[in-house]
């Protein structure tokens, strides 16, 4: 992939995460998924006062998305204001693999724009199936 298209899609999740619900923690994520006819869809981390029912921002995107048509995800990228590039949770990890197969995209960044490309397989090695 070339430069100008992973710092483009970053611009897009930068932008996706200012639609972030964070109140009790103030950690504002944001993704954007892209599927098999490039098609994007945006979304953001959105918590609640009962902290378990808080959602991710990459499982926002996806959630998003198969309701509106996605089977596969071709690309995800993911950003936060963290120093390195956003490292995603477990739960997402294993989210984006129903979607995805070994060798999906999944474009990691910060809003400094360093990033880290990973490919499914080894953002979840030996992840659960049915
Ligand atoms: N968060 C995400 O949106 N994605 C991740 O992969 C890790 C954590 C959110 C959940 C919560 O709203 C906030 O970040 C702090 O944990």
């Amino acid at each position: 992939m070339k430069k100008e298209e992973i710092l483009k899609l970053l611009e897009e999740a930068i932008v996706a995460r200012e639609g972030s619900y964070s109140p009790y923690s103030n950690f504002k994520v944001g993704a954007v998924v892209v599927d098999q006819d490039n098609n994007h869809y945006l979304g953001a981390n959105i918590e609640n006062a009962s902290y378990g029912l808080s959602n991710c921002g990459e499982r926002t995107a996806i959630f998003s998305a198969v309701s509106q048509g996605l089977k596969k995800i071709k690309m995800i990228a993911v950003v936060g204001d963290t120093t390195q590039p956003i490292s995603p949770c477990g739960a997402c990890r294993q989210v984006i693999s129903e979607f995805a197969d070994e060798n999906t995209i999944i474009i990691l960044g910060n809003l400094k724009n360093d990033y880290k490309i990973m490919n499914m397989g080894e953002l979840l090695p030996y992840g659960f199936k049915l």
